[in-house]
């Protein structure tokens, strides 16, 4: 008997700069990941073609129903509905995904849309500096007013931020230019929590539109261990989870932050302006489930404050996502896992703690919109691509799915990441996590040919027999 309910969404995910390609095509706009994407282009891949789909969407998502897939996730990009990020709406950026949207219901496949994964509208940086500006929120809002009007009729599970936790840590995709760590703090406290309050508003909007819709933040989830049984490593590994997530979940759940948050920023003084209406729309946002993406877990031990380093100051060691924060932790090696040969900690049992974790502590049902294995891939003489290891990866991260639903745990999807192989968000195309491989390499297009990899097979049985050869 399977462990999954039978209308399980089995899914893949993407995102719309790592996907699309034709990044000014059609009146779309400049965006910040388009902008990062173009300063790199000499070392790697670029957002100009990415995996084409923006071309061969058809194709695309004929490879998605031979899979069996029951849901795709991806998301919009917002400067092809508003070039400039607000003004002008552009009817071609409403047509393409009214395309998309429909030839996936076509083919019986549920569309599952993210607002905003990382790529702000260029003009919007230009102009008020991004998140830095209330304007930006306002502008948010209404291309957010616009997706549920103009998709809100056949849409009904939407995502608003794709990762505002892990994203507010890197600088490139913030805009933060500072070279004084306080600045950049205070700088990243305030963006901070506009994001909340564009993410309420979307909520809100969402909930008086489009009645029968359900609508949440996908988080970047952590699952952190202790270095030791020290009493100070394990409320570290504690702090770890908060800092990086849970003070996110618990401003989307509560409307407010929680008090250990309030205490960092006054601690650092950085406690952002606030206006005094915001309070009801924060509080107004009811989520109705937590979309979470999941890789690996981390480890962390106790970092005491210094004479260099006071309180709350953070620093980035070798990585650009996962910062120490003095007074509170620093990011360990655990000894006890492999890690990929990009440094991330494989650990599917994780995976079922914090699935039990999230729903045990916020009551919400969930989803999985990402989850997998970047690595380079081999094509053979022949055109097949074995990807044993991502077999592996990705069949005991379901059966980890498995096991957190017989603990209770009220699971309705998983999306891994992703559908084709696509523009990996820092490295390019050497990094691959498809189960359709695309035949390119960083700066050669060749011809872009799909080609099934073993996974792919492997997947399409797991979902045909909803999960239960697993
Ligand atoms: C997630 C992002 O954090 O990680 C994706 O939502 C990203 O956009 C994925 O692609 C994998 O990270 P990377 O850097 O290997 O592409």
């Amino acid at each position: 008997m399977s462990k999954f309910p039978k209308d399980f969404l089995w899914g893949a995910a993407s995102s719309a700069f790592q996907i699309e390609g034709a990044w000014d095509e059609d009146g779309k706009g400049m965006t910040v990941a388009d902008f990062n994407s173009f300063k790199k282009s000499d070392k790697q891949a670029d957002s100009k073609v990415a995996a084409d789909f923006y071309h061969r969407y058809k194709e695309d998502i004929q490879l998605m129903k031979e899979l069996g897939l029951k849901a795709y996730r991806f998301s919009i990009s917002w400067a092809r509905i508003y070039p400039n990020g607000e003004g002008e709406i552009n009817q071609k950026g409403i047509d393409f995904y009214n395309d998309v949207i429909n030839t996936l219901l076509e083919n019986n496949i549920q569309p599952l849309v993210t607002l905003y994964h990382f790529d702000l509208p260029y003009q919007l940086v230009e102009k008020y500096n991004g998140w830095e500006s209330r304007k930006t929120i306002d502008a948010f809002a209404k291309y957010a007013e616009t997706c549920f009007k103009e998709f809100g009729d056949r849409v009904k599970i939407w995502q608003v931020h794709n990762e505002q936790n892990l994203m507010i840590r890197v600088d490139e995709r913030m805009n933060i230019n500072v070279d004084d760590s306080y600045t950049a703090d205070k700088i990243r406290a305030q963006m901070d929590y506009h994001m909340f309050l564009a993410h309420a508003h979307a909520v809100n909007l969402c909930h008086e539109l489009i009645k029968d819709a359900k609508i949440g933040p996908a988080v970047s989830s952590t699952c952190t261990y202790p270095l030791t049984n020290k009493p100070e490593d394990v409320w570290a590994a504690k702090m770890n989870d908060w800092f990086k997530t849970n003070y996110c979940l618990e401003m989307h759940t509560n409307g407010e932050y929680p008090g250990y948050y309030l205490r960092y920023l006054k601690e650092r003084n950085i406690v952002p302006i606030m206006e005094e209406s915001d309070t009801t729309i924060l509080k107004n946002a009811k989520i109705d489930y937590i979309a979470l993406n999941y890789y690996r877990t981390l480890c962390a031990s106790y970092l005491p404050v210094d004479e260099q380093n006071p309180i709350g100051s953070r620093v980035f060691r070798g990585n650009v996502v996962d910062f120490d924060q003095y007074g509170y932790f620093r990011d360990e090696k655990n000894e006890n896992l492999t890690a990929s040969e990009y440094g991330a900690q494989i650990d599917p049992m994780g995976l079922r703690i914090v699935l039990n974790d999230y729903y045990r502590r916020y009551h919400l049902p969930l989803i999985i919109t990402e989850n997998g294995l970047g690595t380079a891939d081999v094509l053979t003489d022949d055109e097949k691509v074995h990807d044993q290891y991502r077999i592996d990866y990705i069949q005991a991260h379901i059966k980890a799915c498995a096991d957190a639903i017989e603990d209770g745990v009220e699971l309705f999807g998983y999306c891994p990441w992703s559908v084709v192989d696509l523009l990996s968000s820092h490295q390019g195309y050497k990094k691959r996590y498809g189960f359709i491989y695309i035949d390119r390499t960083d700066f050669d297009l060749k011809q872009m040919k799909r080609i099934k990899k073993d996974s792919y097979y492997w997947y399409k049985n797991i979902i045909s027999n909803n999960g239960e050869s697993i």
